[in-house]
C-alpha cells in the first residue's frame, strides 16, 4: 500500500501557524501572533475549503449517541487523497491529526494491520509536531480520544496473540531500547554492558492502581533513582520514564513551568518511537497521563475575545468583535474622565480597569464599581464582564461594561486594547477593595522617577503582584505587554501572574531568559507601589500582610485566587498548607447589606465595622518590612 503523506516538516514551517511565538515584526500578520489552533476563527472559517472544520469540531463537542469516529465519517470522507492532506494540513493541522488518529483506531479495531500502519506513524508525527503545549490547549479532543476503549477491546478478542503486520513495528523499538516490558534483571544494554534496574518498575507501575496515586507518584518521579540514572533510564524502561516525565509536568507547570517545555520534549520523544498500540498495551497510564495532567494544568484555550487586529493595531476593522463594540461605546466617556481627573491631579490619563465571571465574584460588580464611584474614579472605570451575572449587574448600576468570555488572557487583552488607544490604565483585580483613590499615591511614585509601570508587590518577599498594576501608555509597555499576552496565548498552563514577573525580570522564571520574547533592554522601567502599608495584601499567603496606620491604607487586595483555580492548584494549596487561616474576605467587604454607606460613601471599612477591622488586623504584621525582603526567585530545582 502506497505511504501517505507524513506531515513534511518544510511545510510546517511553511505554516504561519506554527510560528506564532516569533517576535513581532512590524507587519506580521497579526492572525499568526495568536495561531487559531481551533480552526474557529471568522477569518479561519472563510479561508478553509476543504471542509467546515468549526462544524466538525462543535459534532466532536456535541453530547448524545455516537462515538467521535460516528461524528466524524463526513468529514473524514473529504480527507481521503494525498493532495487533500496536503491543504488539511494547511488549514488546520489539529484537524488533521484528528483525522488520522480516528482513522488508525478505525483500522486497529477491525484488525486492518496494513491500514493502521500506513496511519497511525503520522499521528505520531502529528503528536511530536503540535506538542503538549498545542494538544493540552486545543479543544480537539486528541488527547481523550487517543485513551481509547478500543486498545483494550481488539487486545482481548486477540486472545493473548499479536495482530498480523505488527511485528515490524514493535521490532524497530526493541532494536533502540532494551524493550518496553522494562524487565532488566538479565538484560543487556543496548552498549552491551549489564543493566541494572534504575528502579523498581513494576512498583512505579503499581503506584498508579492506587485510587490516590498522586504523592507516591510524585515521590518515585522527583526521586534520587530517577534523578540519577535518568539517561539509563529512558532506554531502559521508556514508557515507565515518560510517565515519570508527565507526572513532572504536571507539578512544575504548578511550580516553576520553566522546566515544563523539558519534561514535554522527553515525553514527545518517547511518543515518536513507540507505536500506540504498544503503548497502550504496555500498563503505563501514559495514554491516560496526557488527558489528565492536561485537565488539571490548563488555565485557559486557544480563545479570544477581541479580534488579533483590534489587540495589535489601533485601527478599527470593519467586523469588530462584541467586546471591541462594548469598548468603542464607552471609550469617549472614559477618555474624558481619564482626562479630567488627571488635570484635577496633574497625573498621567488613566483608566481603570476589571473584569469578573462566576457566582464568587459577579454578584460583586455593582459594590466594586459604586465603591469606585463614592471614591470619584467611578467615570474612568471600566468592566470586563465575561458572564451574563457579571453583565447585567454592571448594567443595573450604568457601569462602563464590556463584554466577554471567561478566560485569564483578557486580565492582559483589555489593558492591551486601552494601551493601544493611547489610554493609560490601572488595573485591579475584582478581590482590591478600595480604601481610598489611589490617584495620589500613584501620582506621588511616578514623580519619583521615570515609570512606564508600577505594580503591587509582596509584604515579605519583593515579589510582584499583579492584581494592581499601573500600565503607563509608552511604545515600550504596549509592546511589552502585547509579548506577555502572545506568550500567555501559546502556554494554555501558564500562571499569569509568574509569566508576568519573568516578562518584567522580577523574580519568577517561565522560560530561560534568552527564550523570552522581551529582551531586557526592552523592559518596560517599572516599579513598586508601596507594598508596606498603601497598596497590600490579605496575609493568606504567609509573605503577604501590611503593617502601619491602616487609614494610610490604599488598596485590600482580598488573594481571593480566581486566577489560580484550576484542579491542580486547590491541590497544590491544600498540600501545603496554603489557605490555612482563609476567611471569606470578598463576601465579608462586599456583601455588608447593613452597612451601605460602605458603596455609597468614602467611609474607611474598619471604621464602621468592627468586623471588617478585625479581618483587617489578622493581615497586620507587628513589625516593620523587612529592609531587605527576601528574595523573589525559584523555589522548586529543576530536575529532570
Ligand atoms: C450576601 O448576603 C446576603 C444576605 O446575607 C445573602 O443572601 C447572599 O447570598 C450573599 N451573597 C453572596 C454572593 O454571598
Ligand atoms: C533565592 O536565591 C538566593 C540566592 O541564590 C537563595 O539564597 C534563596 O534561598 C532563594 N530564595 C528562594 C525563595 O528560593
Amino acid at each position: 500500500m502506497a505511504r501517505l503523506q507524513p506531515w513534511p516538516l518544510f511545510w510546517l514551517l511553511r505554516l504561519p501557524i506554527l510560528r506564532g511565538s516569533a517576535p513581532a515584526v512590524a507587519g506580521v500578520d497579526p492572525e499568526a501572533r495568536f495561531p487559531d489552533y481551533d480552526c474557529i476563527r471568522v477569518s479561519r472559517r472563510e479561508a478553509s475549503q476543504l471542509l467546515p472544520w468549526q462544524e466538525w469540531l462543535e459534532a466532536l463537542e456535541a453530547p448524545g449517541p455516537g462515538g467521535w469516529l460516528d461524528k466524524s465519517h463526513p468529514y473524514l470522507a473529504l480527507l481521503a487523497s494525498d493532495s487533500s492532506r496536503d491543504q488539511a494540513l494547511e488549514e488546520c493541522p489539529v484537524g488533521l491529526l484528528m483525522a488520522d488518529l480516528l482513522t488508525a483506531l478505525a483500522c486497529y479495531e477491525t484488525g486492518d494491520a496494513g491500514c493502521y500502519t500506513l496511519f497511525e506513524p503520522n499521528v505520531r508525527s502529528g503528536l511530536k509536531f503540535l506538542g503538549m503545549r498545542v494538544l493540552m490547549g486545543t479543544r480537539w479532543p486528541v488527547y481523550d480520544a487517543i485513551n481509547s476503549d478500543t486498545w483494550k477491546r481488539r487486545r482481548q478478542s486477540e486472545n493473548g496473540e499479536r495482530q498480523d503486520g505488527l511485528e515490524e513495528a514493535a521490532a524497530v523499538v526493541e532494536a533502540k531500547y532494551l524493550g518496553i516490558d522494562c524487565r532488566v534483571s538479565d538484560g543487556l544494554s543496548s552498549w552491551g554492558r549489564e543493566e541494572q534496574p534504575v528502579l523498581d518498575w513494576d512498583r512505579f507501575k503499581a503506584v498508579f492502581n492506587a485510587a490516590d496515586w498522586y504523592q507516591a507518584a510524585v515521590d518515585t518521579a522527583y526521586g534520587p533513582e530517577l534523578e540519577q540514572g535518568w539517561r539509563e533510564a529512558a532506554l531502559q524502561c521508556p514508557l515507565g520514564f515518560a510517565t515519570a516525565n508527565l507526572i513532572k509536568a504536571m507539578l512544575c507547570s504548578h511550580t516553576e513551568s520553566i522546566c515544563f517545555r523539558a519534561h514535554a520534549t522527553m515525553i514527545a520523544q518517547v511518543m515518536e518511537d513507540i507505536p500506540l498500540h504498544l503503548v497502550a498495551g504496555s500498563g503505563w497510564p501514559v495514554l491516560h497521563l496526557l488527558g489528565h495532567v492536561s485537565r488539571v494544568v490548563r488555565r485557559h484555550r486557544f480563545q479570544l475575545d477581541f479580534h488579533p487586529q483590534e489587540l495589535l493595531e489601533a485601527t478599527q476593522t470593519s467586523s469588530a468583535s462584541t467586546s471591541m463594540l462594548d469598548l468603542a461605546e464607552c471609550l469617549p466617556a472614559l477618555r474624558a474622565a481619564a482626562k479630567q481627573t488627571a488635570s484635577k491631579l496633574g497625573g498621567p490619563e488613566l483608566v481603570f480597569a476589571t473584569m469578573a465571571h462566576g457566582a464568587r465574584f459577579s454578584p460583586y460588580v455593582a459594590r466594586f464599581i459604586a465603591r469606585a464611584r463614592a471614591l470619584g474614579i467611578g467615570d474612568s472605570l471600566v468592566v470586563f464582564c465575561l458572564d451574563d451575572g457579571a453583565y447585567s449587574e454592571c448594567k443595573a448600576v450604568k457601569g462602563h461594561c464590556v463584554r466577554g468570555s471567561p478566560s485569564i488572557l483578557n486580565k492582559f487583552t483589555l489593558p492591551l486594547v486601552l494601551l493601544r488607544r493611547g489610554l493609560g490604565v490601572m488595573w485591579l483585580d475584582l478581590d482590591v477593595f478600595l480604601f481610598r483613590s489611589p490617584l495620589p499615591a500613584v501620582v506621588r511614585q511616578l514623580s519619583k522617577g521615570s515609570y512606564d509601570l508600577l505594580v503591587s508587590g509582596s509584604f515579605a518577599v519583593d515579589c510582584i503582584c499583579s492584581g494592581i498594576v499601573v500600565f503607563l501608555a509608552t511604545e515600550r509597555t504596549t509592546h511589552w505587554l502585547e509579548h506577555l499576552l502572545a506568550w500567555m496565548y501559546e502556554h494554555p498552563y501558564e500562571h499569569d501572574q509568574k509569566a508576568f514577573s519573568a516578562f518584567l525580570r522580577a523574580g519568577e522564571r517561565v522560560a530561560f531568559d534568552h527564550e523570552l520574547t522581551v529582551p531586557v533592554e526592552l523592559v518596560p522601567a517599572w516599579s513598586f507601589l508601596d507594598p508596606e502599608t498603601e497598596f497590600v495584601s490579605a496575609r493568606h499567603v504567609e509573605v503577604a500582610g501590611w503593617t502601619g496606620d491602616p487609614d494610610n491604607i490604599v488598596a485590600f487586595h482580598m488573594l481571593h485566587g480566581d486566577s489560580d483555580d484550576t484542579h491542580a492548584g486547590r491541590q497544590f494549596a491544600a498540600r501545603n498548607g496554603l489557605g490555612v487561616g482563609y476567611t471569606p474576605l470578598l463576601d465579608l467587604f462586599f456583601n455588608q447589606t447593613e452597612l451601605p454607606e460602605l458603596y455609597t460613601t468614602p467611609v474607611l471599612p474598619h471604621r464602621i465595622s468592627e468586623e471588617l477591622r478585625e479581618a483587617l488586623m489578622r493581615s497586620r504584621w507587628p513589625s516593620q518590612r523587612p529592609t531587605s525582603p527576601g528574595r523573589c526567585n525559584e523555589t522548586v530545582p529543576m530536575r529532570f
